[in-house]
């Protein structure tokens, strides 16, 4: 937890102050304690438990600054003390599938899902899997950016990349799906407060 925050939120706290943060203060976050936010958020749920996502950790000044240009120029990518970048990556998923089955599965069990798991994808593209991998990923998105609320940081997720130019910063594989940009460290502004439609205009009851 850094300085300004003296408790870890709970989660209607942090879901009622999180808000995109744009300006950053450079106090960075340590390591530590970005690793245990990260190990709750890997807690998130994926569909067969699959957890297509990867992360890449940029705390790194001039690689930052590099992601900023490859994101319209978004001047938050290089003043956030750390950018997480968040991706789907289900060729590698499903080349070690065999390690998302729960252990209490016998070794039969593990090869019978495994086989089902590769014919099931392999009438998909690489684009569509990624595609469906990036909706997973989104899961942990959310987590993440309460996670880092209850702790004391803030974030701003950001859509608008290129993903080609991000892919060649960090040397990943063509085939990944960057799904966001995050990030993330102490605030140095309020943002907006929240506008949302009412629960009336999105939720039907049957
Ligand atoms: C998937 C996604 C992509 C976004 N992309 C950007 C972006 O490229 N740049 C930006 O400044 N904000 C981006 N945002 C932030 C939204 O504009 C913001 O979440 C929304 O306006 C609600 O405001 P709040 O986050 O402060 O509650 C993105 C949000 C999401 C969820």
């Amino acid at each position: 937890m850094n300085a300004l925050a003296e408790r870890i939120l709970n989660v209607k706290e942090a879901a009622e102050s999180r808000r995109s943060i744009r300006q950053y203060k450079s106090d960075p976050i340590p390591r530590e304690k970005l690793e245990e936010i990260l190990s709750l958020a890997l807690k998130a749920p994926s569909a067969n438990n699959l957890q297509p996502w990867r992360i890449v950790v940029v705390q790194d000044p001039e690689l930052k600054e590099r992601l900023r240009e490859a994101a319209h120029n978004q001047s938050q990518v290089s003043a956030a003390p750390a950018v997480l970048v968040l991706y789907s990556d289900m060729k590698d998923t499903l080349d070690h599938v065999e390690e998302v089955f729960h252990p209490n599965f016998t070794p039969e069990e593990v090869a019978a899902r495994a086989e089902r798991a590769r014919i099931l994808w392999a009438s998909r593209s690489s684009q569509e899997r990624e595609a469906w991998g990036a909706g997973q990923v989104y899961i942990l998105l959310g987590y993440l950016m309460l996670l880092l609320k209850a702790y004391g940081y803030d974030s701003n997720p950001i859509g608008g990349f290129n993903p080609t130019k991000v892919k060649e910063l960090l040397g990943l594989p063509e085939h990944v799906a960057i799904a966001a940009l995050l990030p993330t460290g102490v605030a140095a502004e309020e943002g907006y407060s929240h506008h949302r439609h009412l629960l009336n205009r999105v939720v039907q009851w049957r």
